[in-house]
Order: structure tokens, then sequence, then C-alpha cells
């Protein structure tokens, strides 16, 4: 995907640079926190921060550290997601999940540093607000979404979970890139109701891939939504209907960027979030 490889190159260097090295002691701790970081994900979330930077007018490199925090707590909110009290996964970004590789007690602690370490290089106060609020809204939604497993789903309590455990950290990810950036209040709010429609659209084609798609293709376990009965856009409105309200998120974040400049990267990534095979 153009301009995510680039951006996803940069996050990564950094972020080998900001990790604890691994034989600091305890090196299993910073050995796990590396494992699960450095993994190969997409770099979403970064990469709108960065991009949203730019569209601003800033250079990207301003949104650098900004972009790896944000990572950070993505990348712990999955370890801990990944749980046995939680999903019990057992693979994650196609290698095993970080308690199946260092165990429970060490997986735990290495979210919580990785959480910790988000906040410590957070490069300002407002950066710092955006991502506990975030961070806050990612608990609310998982709470949420256990509370909801083998309930009847309905659209309030699918939206409740959707919104707070995954759009509200991809919203806060285009807005602290505009801040970042030196962008106005005006242009802060496009990219975040950009950011809201996206991140929509991204977690809806998470659900209707791991109801179609095999775990060889994703890198995590498929079909495992079903199995634990969790409230998501296929279980209520089936997958077509889910495809269907997914396309018009897109839509919407796409309209959010009308009359706004150099957008096209941002169009591009909204296509992207729903016609992604993993
Ligand atoms: C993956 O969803 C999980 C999340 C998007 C959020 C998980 C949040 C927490 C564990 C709380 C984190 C705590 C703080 C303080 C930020 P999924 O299970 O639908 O997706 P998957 O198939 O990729 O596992
Ligand atoms: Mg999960």
């Amino acid at each position: 995907m153009t301009g995510l490889n680039t951006y996803a190159n940069l996050v990564n260097a950094r972020m080998e640079d900001l990790l604890p090295p691994a034989n600091d002691a305890p090196s299993i701790l910073h050995e796990a926190m590396r494992y699960s970081a450095l993994a190969p994900g997409k770099r979403l979330r970064p990469a709108l921060c960065l991009e949203s930077c730019r569209v601003a007018g800033g250079n990207p490199s301003l949104a650098l550290d900004a972009a790896c925090a944000i990572e950070f707590v993505h990348v712990f909110s999955l370890i801990h997601d990944d749980l046995p009290a939680l999903d019990n996964d057992a693979l994650r970004r196609g290698q095993p999940t970080c308690h199946a590789k260092f165990g429970e007690n060490i997986a735990i602690m290495a979210g919580d540093a990785l959480f910790a370490l988000a906040f410590s290089i957070s490069p300002e106060c407002e950066v710092m607000h955006e991502l506990a609020h975030a961070s806050m809204a990612l608990v609310q939604g998982e709470t949420m979404d256990i509370l909801s497993e083998g309930t009847e789903p309905n659209p309030q309590t699918l939206t409740f979970i959707h919104q707070r455990k995954t759009v509200a950290l991809i919203a806060a990810s285009c807005a602290i890139g505009v801040r970042l950036g030196g962008g106005s209040d005006q242009l802060v709010a496009a990219l975040r109701t950009y950011g809201n429609h996206v991140g929509l659209a991204f977690q809806i084609a998470d659900d209707v891939l791991n109801e179609t798609a095999t775990a060889e293709q994703l890198g995590k376990s498929a079909g495992s939504d079903r199995e634990r009965n969790k409230m998501t856009y296929p279980a209520y409105f089936g997958v077509d209907e889910s495809r269907r309200l997914a396309a018009e998120e897109v839509n919407q974040a796409v309209a959010a960027l009308d009359g706004l400049n150099e957008t096209h990267q941002l169009v591009e990534w909204a296509h992207f979030a729903i016609s992604r095979e993993r």
C-alpha cells in the first residue's frame, strides 16, 4: 500500500530506538516488549498520525514520537486483548501471542510497560491528554465487548463497543497529527471526523474478516468471534450488510475531507480500511 510502507519503516526504526534494549535487566520483560511491538503490524494508526501532521503543513517527523506512542498503546491493548482472561488467542501478527511465547505474567508486565513507555515519550501535554482519553475509551469498549459475549446483539451496544475499542484511538491518531503539524481547530475537527468514520469502517472490516478469512491470511485467529459469541457487525447485520455499512463509512470519511488539500493519501487509506485482506 503506497505511503503506508514508507511510514511503517520510519515508525519501526524509531520504535526500535525507543524500546528498552533487550539485554537490559530484566531482559525477559524487554524482549517481550520488543517481540510484540516490532512484530509486523500494518502501522495504520501511526501512519494516520504522520499523514495528518503532513496535511496540516508540518513535517511528519514532528509527529514521529507521538505516532510511536500511539502504536505502543495499540500493541499494549492487543497483548492484553489476547490474554486467556480476555480473548484467549494464540496467534497475533503471524506469530505466537505475547503470553503464548513468554507466559501470562510477563505478557501482562510487557503490556503495562508499553503503556508507560507511550506516555513517557509523548511530546506534549495535549498529546498525552488525547492518548489518555482514547485509552479510557479502549478500556470501556473492551469491557463492554467482554460483557456482551453470548448476549443478543443490538446496534446500540455494537456501536458503543466499536466506537470505544477501535474508533477512539484511530480518531485520536488523526487529531494528534494535526495538532503537532500546527493545524487549526477546524482541521483537527475535520480529520477527527474522518478518523471516526475510517475507524468504524476498519473495525467492521475486521469483524467481516474474522468471519470470512483464514488464520493463515490474517496472521491471527479466524472464526473466533462466532465461536465466542462476540457482538460483531456480521452477528447482527450479516456479512453483506456489514460490508455495505463499512463502505458507507468510507464514503463519509472521504466526504469529511471535502475542500481540504493534499488528502489523496487519506482517501486511499480510507478505501484500504475495507479492501485489505488482513
Ligand atoms: C482488539 O479487538 C482489541 C482492541 C481493539 C482493544 C483492546 C483493549 C484493551 C485490552 C484495554 C487496553 C487498556 C488500556 C488502558 C488502553 P478484537 O478482539 O475485536 O480484534 P482482534 O481480532 O484483532 O483480537
Ligand atoms: Mg481479540
